[in-house]
C-alpha cells in the first residue's frame, strides 16, 4: 500500500517513513500542501498521514481534496495534544483516525491494524455480496427462497453490530452455519469463533467450562483453566442449546453481558471480556420461558435481533439448490465423477417432508452420491433412501403452520451427539 506523509517537521517525517516501511508499505513524504497536491496524482497513495498545521495551509484540506478524487483513500491526521477540536474536524473530513504528537511507533501500529481489519471486512462483505447474487449463497448459507433472502438481509445487518443474537429453529435448519456466517461478516471475523453446546455437558460443569476456574476451586480442579468466554476474546462465542443451562447460570451469563466482565470459578478478580454472544435453541423460546427452562430477563437481553430459521419445508424452493450445493461439495471430496441429477430424483427430494431439515438433506445426498454408479443421481436411488412417508408423494405439501409446529422444536429437543 502506498502511504503519503504530509508533515513539515523533517525528523517526524523520517520517523514515519521508517515505520511505514517496517510495516511493509511504500512511503513518500512531503512538507507542504502544495507539494502534496502535486504528488497526489502521480504517486496515487491509498493512505494519507497529514499534519494539520503546515507552512502553507491546513493538512485537512489536502485530505479532503485527496478523498474527493478517490473516496477509497483513507486519511490519518497528526495533531498536537490539546487540539481535540482539530481532530474532530479531521474525522468529519473523512479521516480514519488521528495520531497525537509526540508520535510513537506503537500508535501507528494500532492504526495500521485497524485499517487492515476494516479493509479485510469491506472486501469480505463485497465478495460475499457478489457471491450471494450470483449463486444464492451467503458464506456457507445457501438459499434463494423468500424466507432465506430475508434472513440474509438480517444477517448482513446484525453482523455489523455487537448486539447479542438469538437464533431459533428446528434441528438441522442451519443455526450453527448462520452463527458462523454472522461471525465471518463481522468486524470480529479474523478473531476466534468458539462454539459451545450447553446440552452436551453436565449442568454442574458448564460454569467452569464457560468462565474458567482457578486452581483448587473445586475437587478435581488441579490446574487453572481459561473458560470458553476468554478463549473467544475479541471474537464470537456461540452458545448452542442455551435452554440447557441452569437458571442460576443464566443469571450469571446475564451479568457478564451487562457488565462485560467475568469472574472465574473460585477467582476473585474481575476479567474484562469483549466477546460477541450468539446463542441458539431449537425450542420455542416462549414455551421454554413458561417451562422455566429459559429466564425471561436473559431472553430479552439475547433477543435484540431474533433470527428464526425456517423449516426446510417452508422453503422448498431451496431444495434443488441445496441438493446441488451438497452434491458439488461431496464431488469435491470424493471425486467419483457424479456430476448431476436425474430430474425425477430432484422431484422426489422436493416432495419429501424433511423432519431433519437441511442436515437430513445433506445426509441423503451424500448417501445417494455414494450409491450412484454413473454420472447422475437417479430417482430410484433417492427413492430407496427416503423413509416411507415421502416416497409416494401422497404427503406432498405439509407447509401449513400446524405441520410446521408438529415437526419443530420439542420433538428434537432431546440431546444429540
Ligand atoms: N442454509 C444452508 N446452506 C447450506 N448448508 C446448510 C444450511 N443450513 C444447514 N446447512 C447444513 O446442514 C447441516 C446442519 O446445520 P447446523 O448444524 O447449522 O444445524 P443446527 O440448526 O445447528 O441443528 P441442531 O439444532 O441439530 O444443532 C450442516 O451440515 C450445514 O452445513
Ligand atoms: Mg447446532
Amino acid at each position: 500500500m502506498k502511504v503519503l506523509v504530509v508533515e513539515d517537521d523533517l525528523a517526524t517525517r523520517k520517523g514515519l517513513e521508517e515505520s511505514i516501511r517496517d510495516f511493509g508499505f511504500e512511503p513518500r513524504s512531503v512538507g507542504t500542501c502544495k507539494e502534496a497536491l502535486k504528488v497526489l496524482e502521480e504517486f496515487d497513495p491509498k493512505l494519507l498521514i497529514v499534519d494539520i498545521h503546515l507552512p502553507d495551509g491546513d493538512g485537512i484540506e489536502v485530505l479532503r481534496a485527496a478523498r474527493e478524487k478517490d473516496p477509497d483513500r483513507e486519511g490519518v491526521v497528526i495533531t498536537g495534544q490539546g487540539s481535540i477540536d482539530n481532530a474532530i474536524e479531521a474525522l468529519r473530513a473523512g479521516a480514519f483516525d488521528y495520531l497525537l504528537k509526540p508520535l510513537r511507533p506503537a500508535q501507528l501500529e494500532v492504526v495500521f491494524h485497524r485499517l487492515a481489519d476494516r479493509r479485510r471486512l469491506e472486501t469480505e462483505v463485497e465478495t460475499l455480496r457478489a457471491e450471494l447474487q450470483e449463486t444464492g449463497r451467503l458464506g456457507d448459507l445457501v438459499g434463494r427462497s423468500e424466507p432465506m433472502t430475508r434472513i440474509f438481509e438480517i444477517i448482513r445487518r446484525v453482523a455489523r453490530s455487537n448486539a447479542p443474537i438469538l437464533i431459533t429453529g428446528a434441528s438441522g435448519t442451519g443455526k450453527e452455519v448462520a452463527a458462523r456466517t454472522i461471525h465471518r461478516l463481522s468486524r470480529r471475523g479474523g478473531k476466534p469463533f468458539v462454539a459451545f453446546n450447553c446440552g452436551a455437558i453436565s449442568p454442574t460443569l458448564i460454569e467452569s467450562e464457560l468462565f474458567g476456574h482457578e486452581r483448587g476451586s473445586f475437587t478435581g480442579a488441579d490446574k487453572r483453566r481459561v473458560g470458553y468466554f476468554e478463549e473467544a476474546m475479541d471474537g464470537t462465542l456461540f452458545l448452542d442449546e442455551i435452554t440447557e443451562m441452569g437458571a442460576e447460570l443464566q443469571v450469571k451469563l446475564l451479568r457478564v453481558l451487562e457488565d462485560r466482565t467475568l469472574r472465574r470459578v473460585g477467582g476473585s478478580s474481575e476479567i474484562k471480556v469483549d466477546v460477541r454472544l450468539i446463542s441458539a435453541t431449537n425450542r420455542e423460546p416462549r414455551e421454554a420461558i413458561q417451562e422455566k427452562k429459559l429466564r425471561e430477563d436473559l431472553y430479552y437481553r439475547l433477543n435484540v435481533f431474533p433470527i428464526a430459521l425456517p423449516l426446510l419445508t417452508e422453503r422448498r424452493d431451496d431444495i434443488p439448490l441445496l441438493g446441488e450445493h451438497f452434491r458439488k461439495l461431496i464431488e469435491e471430496q470424493e471425486r467419483a465423477g457424479v456430476t448431476g441429477w436425474d430430474p425425477g430424483a430432484i422431484e422426489l427430494l422436493n416432495s419429501y417432508d424433511w423432519p431433519g431439515n437441511v442436515r437430513e438433506l445433506r445426509n441423503i445426498v451424500h448417501r445417494a452420491y455414494v450409491m450412484t454408479e454413473g454420472k447422475v443421481i437417479r430417482a430410484d436411488v433417492v427413492k430407496s433412501l427416503l423413509p416411507r412417508s415421502g416416497q409416494s408423494g401422497r404427503r406432498k405439501r405439509p407447509v401449513s403452520g400446524k405441520s410446521a409446529k408438529a415437526s419443530s422444536p420439542r420433538a428434537s429437543a432431546a440431546r444429540r451427539k
